[in-house]
């Protein structure tokens, strides 16, 4: 049995790196490969800052199994995903050594605040340094979505679109940088409506949308239109444009979801007032801001920093809104120390 010290064993080498959440504005929703995790549809996002992902991954060869610590506590849950993802980047680097993984958000995981997308990032990079390797962003970007779709895009920062690709074995289906974060510095007011959603995974909810949702075929045709013009409305830093494209592919997917049979429901009622109030806020108000809606309750409105007090602050009185974050655009998964 390899013993789990503090101290790397002799033959080990230990990398660390840092990864943010991302936030769909053209949103991915079904996938056309289930064994690639090959998405039926691209996406455009932007990458957050604040909310951090660091992941340390050691390889050593006393281990006998992978040890995974989430949040300074052993993982269950988690470990077999990562041992699965671990297994890619083992084949790839021609080892069979196992790893320690310690990684750790500062936010709440799995609450809907895409902590999926910032822990696959972290640990491609960290676990590709920890082996030897060197993949460039786009390798990366590929090697992340086999953990989760969303993550292939935290490896870039600022604005980023995902290509479906077409290629059968995914090599074309990674994420791109569209313009760095200072392009266009937004601000996402996150409203916090569950602390501890316990939503229907998105793997699962998209093969259900897939198979049942009679809006389906609809939704992925749509795709390409929406991520051209969410592309065009980023290049001009026209956020009229990018609130239409953006709340409309965010409803256009809740529409699925709940089209899907059993439907699939991920909002509260304080989900529905919050999107009500994000469109007064622009309309009636003449804030900056629009929403978008993962697949749980949370709310997301992006806006101009200086509309973002503003913002937080009207989110706030909702009751069942809980907290409020407000975070910036920030920088792709990168690794913090040297590997040792
Ligand atoms: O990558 P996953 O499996 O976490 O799926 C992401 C799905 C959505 O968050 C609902 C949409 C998106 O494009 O991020």
């Amino acid at each position: 049995m390899g013993p789990v010290t503090d101290h790397p064993a002799a033959g080990s080498r230990t990398a660390t790196a840092v990864a943010h959440p991302n936030i769909a504005l053209v949103k991915y929703w079904g996938k056309r490969d289930a064994t690639l995790n090959l998405p039926a549809t691209g996406s455009v996002s932007i990458t957050l800052d604040t909310l951090t992902t660091r992941t340390t991954v050691t390889v050593d060869p006393a281990l006998d199994r992978d040890h995974v610590i989430l949040d300074g506590r052993v993982d269950a849950d988690s470990g077999p995903r990562i041992t699965t993802f671990l297994d890619l980047v083992r084949q790839r680097a021609d080892t069979t050594a196992r790893a320690r993984v310690d990684t750790a958000n500062t936010f709440p995981t799995g609450a809907g605040l895409a902590s999926s997308a910032s822990g696959f990032a972290a640990l491609a990079v960290a676990a590709v340094a920890a082996t030897g390797m060197t993949l460039t962003v786009d390798e990366l970007s590929v090697l992340a979505r086999r953990g989760s779709g969303s993550a292939a895009r935290s490896l870039v920062g600022g604005f980023a679109a995902m290509d479906p690709g077409h290629r059968a074995d995914g090599s074309d289906a990674l994420a791109r940088q569209i313009a760095p974060a200072d392009h266009w510095p937004l601000s996402v007011v996150i409203a916090l409506t569950d602390r501890d959603a316990k939503a229907v995974p998105s793997t699962v909810g998209m093969t259900a949308s897939a198979a049942t949702s009679p809006y389906y075929d609809a939704w992925v045709a749509q795709s390409a239109p929406d991520c051209a013009a969410a592309i065009d409305a980023i290049a001009r830093r026209d956020l009229a444009a990018l609130a239409a494209v953006t709340e409309a592919s965010t409803l256009a997917m809740h529409a699925v979801m709940m089209a899907t049979r059993p439907g699939l429901i991920y909002w509260s009622g304080a989900t529905v007032d919050a999107i009500h109030r994000v469109r007064r806020l622009r309309e009636v108000d003449g804030r900056q801001v629009f929403f978008t809606v993962d697949a749980g309750p949370q709310v997301k409105a992006v806006c101009e920093p200086a509309d973002a007090p503003a913002v937080a602050a009207a989110l706030r009185e909702i009751p069942g809104v809980l907290e409020t974050t407000t975070v910036g655009l920030g920088p792709g998964a990168h690794l913090v120390a040297g590997v040792t």
